[in-house]
Order: C-alpha cells, then sequence, then structure tokens
C-alpha cells in the first residue's frame, strides 16, 4: 500500500515558471556550467553525505503520523539553528519555512514532506522502527534528509544567491491535506518556483526521473448511503432492496471510466466499500459504499465527480432507493 501512495497523492510536485538558474544565482558561465558538477562533489563529501545518511536512519527509526511530527520538526529546527538558517514555526501545526538567500526576491522554494504511515516495519535491521506499527514506509525520512542537505550546500553558497531559496518541511502528506494547509499560511506567495520530489523503487538509484505536464493524479473520496426499505427475506415484494440498488451503482460507476473518459486522460474510479445488512433472511434498510476517484486534470477531476454524483442518486432511483453522497473535504485520510 505504502508504494502506492506516494504515487497517487503526491499533488504538490509542480513547476510554476521556472527561471533561468543565471537570474537567480550570480556565477560566470564557467562557474555556471560547472554548478551541478560542484554540487554533486559537494553532496559526495562525508559532512554533507554520512550526515543526510544520518539523519535519514535516524528519522527512520523515529516516525510520526500526520500532523503529530512534533519531534521530526523540533529535530529539523535544531539542524537548521546549527547551520544558522533562519526558519518560520509552527506553521500548519508542525511545518517549518526556511530561508537562504537575500530574503528578497526572486523567491524559489524546494519542498519536503515529514510523516509517516501507520505501517508495522517488518524488515530487521539496525535501524528499524523503534515505533510499533508506524514506518516511514513513504520514504519521506529521506525527502527530510535531501531538503536538509540541499540547506546544507545552498547555505554555503547563500552569498552568491540573488534571490531566496525557500525551504518548505510540509506535515500531512499521507492523505491529511497538509501541503493545503500550507498554502493557505501563505508560505507560497510571491514564489515564483516550487521543486519537489518522491523517492521511487522503481527506478536503480541515482536515477532522477520526470517528464512535462502532470505526474501524479489529483484524488478525491467518495460516500453514499443507499436507502430503502428493510423487510424479511422471504417477502422481497415489501422491502425497497437497497441491496440490489448499490450493486448496479457499482456496476454502473465502472462504466464512468471505460465509456466516458478520454482514454489518453487517464482517470480511475474504485469502490472500495459496500457495507450493509448482516443477516441471512433479513433484507436490511440501507447500504453504504464509497472509494476514490482519480484524474489528472482539474476538468476531468470535476467532470468525474459530478458523474458519480448522479450515477449514484438515479441509479438507485431505478431500483426505488434513495441516496445521499458525500465527497472528501481533504481533512481527513484517504
Ligand atoms: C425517498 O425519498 C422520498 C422523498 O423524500 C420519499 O417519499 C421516499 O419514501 C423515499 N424512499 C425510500 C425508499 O426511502
Ligand atoms: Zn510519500
Amino acid at each position: 500500500m505504502a508504494f502506492f501512495k506516494w504515487v497517487s497523492f503526491f499533488i504538490t510536485m509542480y513547476l510554476l515558471m521556472p527561471k533561468p538558474i543565471s537570474s537567480i544565482i550570480s556565477l560566470s558561465p564557467e562557474e555556471l556550467a560547472q554548478t551541478p558538477v560542484n554540487f554533486l562533489d559537494l553532496a559526495r563529501k562525508p559532512e554533507v553525505f554520512d550526515w543526510m545518511v544520518g539523519i535519514r536512519r535516524k528519522l527512520h527509526e523515529n516516525p510520526e503520523l500526520s500532523f503529530e511530527e512534533f519531534e521530526t520538526s523540533k529535530f529539523i529546527r535544531a539542524e537548521l539553528d546549527q547551520m544558522g538558517i533562519p526558519y518560520t514555526y509552527p506553521i500548519a501545526v508542525t511545518g517549518i519555512v526556511g530561508y537562504i538567500g537575500t530574503g528578497g526576491p526572486p523567491f524559489v522554494a524546494i519542498r519536503a514532506d515529514m510523516d509517516a504511515l501507520a505501517v508495522q516495519e517488518l524488515v530487521e535491521w539496525e535501524h528499524k522502527s523503534k515505533i510499533p506499527g508506524k514506518m516511514h514506509a513513504c520514504g519521506h525520512d529521506a525527502h527530510v534528509a535531501m531538503l536538509l542537505g540541499a540547506a546544507k550546500m545552498l547555505q554555503e553558497l547563500r552569498h552568491k544567491l540573488l534571490g531566496t531559496v525557500v525551504l518548505l518541511f510540509q506535515p500531512a502528506e499521507e492523505g491529511w491535506g497538509g501541503a493545503k494547509k500550507m498554502v493557505d499560511a501563505g508560505v507560497l506567495e510571491n514564489v515564483e518556483a516550487i521543486f519537489g520530489l518522491h523517492v521511487s523503487p522503481s527506478y536503480p538509484i541515482g536515477t532522477v526521473a520526470s517528464r512535462p505536464g502532470p505526474l501524479t493524479a489529483g484524488s478525491g473520496r467518495f460516500g453514499a448511503v443507499i436507502s430503502g426499505k428493510g423487510g424479511h427475506a422471504a417477502i422481497p415484494q415489501q422491502s425497497v432492496d437497497p441491496i440490489i440498488a448499490a450493486s448496479n451503482i457499482i456496476v454502473s460507476l465502472q462504466h464512468l471510466v471505460s465509456r466516458e473518459a478520454d482514454p489518453l486522460d487517464s482517470q480511475v474510479v474504485t469502490v472500495t466499500k459496500f457495507q450493509g445488512g448482516g443477516a441471512f433472511n433479513v433484507i436490511p434498510d440501507s447500504v453504504s459504499i464509497g472509494g476514490t476517484f482519480r484524474a489528472l486534470s482539474k476538468e476531468s477531476f470535476a467532470q468525474l465527480k459530478q458523474r458519480i454524483e448522479e450515477v449514484i442518486t438515479m441509479q438507485a432511483g431505478v431500483q426505488r432507493c434513495n441516496a445521499t453522497v458525500t465527497f472528501n473535504d481533504n481533512d481527513k485520510p484517504f
């Protein structure tokens, strides 16, 4: 499950009108040409590399769930203090925003998430999670280490910066809307470009992969209660059976992507919940269903959402049932 979470829920990786690097860092053309090499050399130095590995392992041993990243946040702030990097805290409960450079525009942000998952680590190794039932199974321990590593290198070059690098340590990426809370707190005001990444087990170590356009889908949840009229299983004519209505709703929902979506515009609708009844001889009053929908554009997302609602309510009507549909408000885990 954890492997999929980063693919599906990471919606904050976008580039907004990136400026040429020469306009934000004061380097000669020769220095500029050497910059990637210099950064890589710097990153490989033990005082950076080993230090980053140490951070990753320490965080891996001490995972904290969404909006509970208090010790993680404290640890990050101690490292920023050590490097002399100023920051604002708290933002969105445990979030931190650091600043490197002139303090003025242009502002370019780099972002990492900090939270872990409610997953039991099963691998026995030296730096296994010390917290039962919690684990950095999504790699956010690595993300924090990488952002601190970038901060360390940029801080050494701070006098060459012609603007400000904004460091965003974000809570609650695992479906609790931490990114939205940070944005609502204004952390992206004046920011012209933002960079984020997610570790991936699909590529060889040392590979960086990207592509133009959207990379991961926006994700929403829906739930519905299908109401009928319960009764005895042997006298169906006196009942309005919500089980048959819900079954048809689920089948109809599965036609949305296959029959209405552009095959080149990937979308997903999955029903993951079907609850109702419990006896062998009783038709229940109601059934609740729920699931997730995903799309790569806002237009497709809105269209899918509208059609999910229509299909559920109208298909319920076919079997004389009523349905109420709810959509997630982004403040609960998916
Ligand atoms: C559905 O809603 C209508 C209007 O409120 C109501 O008259 C009807 O009894 C409801 N049907 C069921 C099966 O709950
Ligand atoms: Zn993740």
